[in-house]
């Protein structure tokens, strides 16, 4: 009987807790899909922020706070040294997860290039591929 009571329970809370995560603005992307490595298909930049950074930094890149604080890259003067998003891309800094393993030096490349220079930055240097591997 108790265990009917526990199973009710249990059900009852992985109904209820979808709903409660609802309200929190930003929606990363599934782990699943950041813990698989290397999977990334899309390699252009702007495709990669939108299938991955758009789901925290949002769509205008201006950021967020819900369940955590997602900084705006939108007219972010710490863009300005390109090594800056680089390693904090390669590496993962506090709250950010690293996505070393999840892309190829060009993605990560890719979407340094593209985030440096849309949303209001114009920083207009080239990150190579060559550099994004002396950071990993
Ligand atoms: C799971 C959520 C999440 C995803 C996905 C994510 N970020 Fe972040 N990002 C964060 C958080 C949180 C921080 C703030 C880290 C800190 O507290 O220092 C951050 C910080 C940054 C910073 C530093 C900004 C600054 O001004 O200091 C850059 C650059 C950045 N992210 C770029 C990206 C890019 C490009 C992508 C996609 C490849 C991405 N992020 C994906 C959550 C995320």
């Amino acid at each position: 009987m108790m265990k009917v009571r526990l199973i009710a329970a249990a059900l009852l809370l992985a109904t209820a807790l979808p709903a409660i995560a609802d309200t929190a603005a930003p929606t990363p992307p599934p782990r699943r899909l950041m813990q698989r490595g290397g999977q990334f298909p899309m390699q252009d930049g702007e495709a990669i922020y939108k299938g991955v950074c758009q789901g925290c930094h949002m769509p205008d890149a201006k950021g967020a706070v819900g369940a955590g604080a997602y900084p705006a890259l939108a007219k972010d003067p710490n863009l300005e040294i390109a090594g800056y998003p680089v390693g904090v891309i390669v590496k993962g800094q506090k709250a950010m997860p690293g996505f070393a393993d999840s892309f190829s030096d060009e993605q990560i490349a890719n979407v340094v290039n593209y985030v440096r220079t849309h949303f209001g930055n114009r920083y207009r240097d080239k990150v190579k591929p060559e550099d994004v591997k002396i950071m990993r």
